[in-house]
């Protein structure tokens, strides 16, 4: 099992071009399969979850390969409907294959997927919108089986009890060969809703609405295929931009969606941090210690504060002048990376969807274990301000959403190593 090894105390400086974001190439790697023709991905970020994808493609009989951050997919013969449980299980986004399998095919099983532990991840919604969309669905021995009657899937109006990213990737993704026309209310508003549908209207699709709260889409025949760039990581972005100000840095990032970030860097900004954008660049100075942030971080649906940069902006809150106060009203379990932090000195008091962070002078290195994708880039983050040594396991988790984070942070400047 590989840790990374953190010598703290280095304050970080220097340029990053950002990564792809993971969470559009997913929904991105499925779409294609309702493309006949090649799609080429440039910006694709090369993580686990993204190879993970590739697998699923791959197993389904499209021909998916990777060099360079361009991903090639030739999803012109489809030879299975079936994903292997062990693929399910690898993450969340083996969920969305069900309805680009679908909208391809007509038929599909799947089963419960994996993904991040953050408290309970039904996907009831994804199978309510299905059967709206007349997918007969049936649950055998774990499998969860899906078949249209006559082979497509029709429109319908789908109103959302909660505004889920993944059940609106699905609907969309189902809807846009399906016959007649599909409107979501209560749509999630996530950036990488846009990106999906840019790519989908690129490969021909007809939709709109995407960024609001209604998405009108209109079933077409087939698709094409289409060279198209993945929008830049504004969650890396978030954990970048903690890492420096933790450790009173200053950094340029490059290759941002800077309008996409402004939820996370309004917040940030109240910790005293000097916070410049112009065209596709952040610059973020960071001088003596940060200040507390005074109102309540409320984690919401886009476009509130992103529950995934939680975990990141806490790492330096904890070492902030004065108490801040987080609450999570995303996930249920996702101050799992709070034990960690405490062990590394911080004082944080959780108590359910609240966490309160008394801001301490210093951190110190500890052996801590990463649980969740964004709680281990948090534990690098800290680790980065603390004192001393800090030796980092569970390193799988990180390495499903950040590129070579240990490579990241040494350019920056920061002692770190992979073992
Ligand atoms: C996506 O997960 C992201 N993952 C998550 O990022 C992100 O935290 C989340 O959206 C919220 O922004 C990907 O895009 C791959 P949801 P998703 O459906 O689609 C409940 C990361 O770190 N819900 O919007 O799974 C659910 O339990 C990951 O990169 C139901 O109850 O999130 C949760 O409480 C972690 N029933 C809430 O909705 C359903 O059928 C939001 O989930 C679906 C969801």
């Amino acid at each position: 099992m590989q840790k990374l090894i953190v010598n703290g105390g280095k304050t970080l400086r220097g340029e990053l071009s950002l990564q792809g974001c993971k969470n559009s190439a997913l929904p991105i790697m499925a779409a294609s399969l309702l493309c006949g023709e090649e799609c080429v991905l440039n910006n694709c970020p090369e993580l686990t979850d993204i190879y993970s994808a590739s697998r699923i493609l791959n197993g389904l009989g499209s021909r998916c390969r990777f060099s360079d951050n361009t991903a090639v997919i030739d999803s012109q013969n489809i030879s299975k409907t079936e994903i292997p449980e062990n693929l399910m299980r690898e993450m969340r986004s083996s969920i969305i294959f069900m309805g680009a399998i679908l909208g391809r095919t007509g038929e599909c099983t799947v089963s419960i997927p994996g993904g991040c532990e953050l408290g309970p991840r039904p996907i009831d919604m994804h199978l309510a919108a299905m059967k709206k969309m007349g997918v007969d669905i049936r649950e055998s021995y774990g499998k969860i089986i899906c078949r249209v009657p006559f082979g497509k899937a029709h429109g319908a109006k789908i109103s959302l009890p909660f505004p889920s990213v993944g059940a609106t990737e699905n609907i969309i993704l189902c809807a846009v060969t399906a016959d007649g026309e599909t409107v979501i209310n209560n749509a999630a508003r996530e950036p990488e809703i846009c990106d999906l549908c840019g790519f989908l209207r690129a490969c021909g699709a007809e939709i709109s609405g995407d960024g609001e709260s209604r998405i009108v889409i209109k079933g077409q025949n087939r698709l094409h295929g289409c060279v198209y760039a993945i929008m830049p990581d504004r969650i890396a972005c978030a954990t970048y931009l903690s890492m420096v100000a933790a450790t009173g840095g200053e950094i340029v990032l490059k290759n941002v969606c800077v309008a996409e970030t402004e939820p996370f860097v309004s917040v940030l900004e109240q910790t005293g941090c000097s916070i410049y954008t112009y065209d596709d660049r952040i610059y973020l100075r960071s001088g003596s210690r940060l200040k507390a942030v005074k109102d309540r971080i409320r984690t919401m649906p886009h476009p509130g504060f992103p529950t995934d940069a939680q975990a990141v902006l806490m790492s330096a809150l904890v070492t902030a002048n004065g108490t801040s106060v987080f609450e999570e009203n995303i996930f249920d379990c996702r101050y799992r990376h709070t034990d960690a932090l405490v062990k590394m000195g911080a004082d944080i008091q959780v108590l359910g969807k609240i966490a309160v962070i008394k801001g301490v002078p210093q951190l110190h290195g500890a052996n801590v274990e990463a649980t969740d994708l964004r709680g281990g880039a948090a534990m690098v983050s800290a680790a980065l301000s603390a004192e001393g040594t800090a030796e980092i396991s569970g390193i799988s988790h990180i390495d499903r959403g950040y590129e070579k984070i240990e490579e990241a942070v040494r350019h920056l400047g920061g002692d770190i190593r992979r073992v």
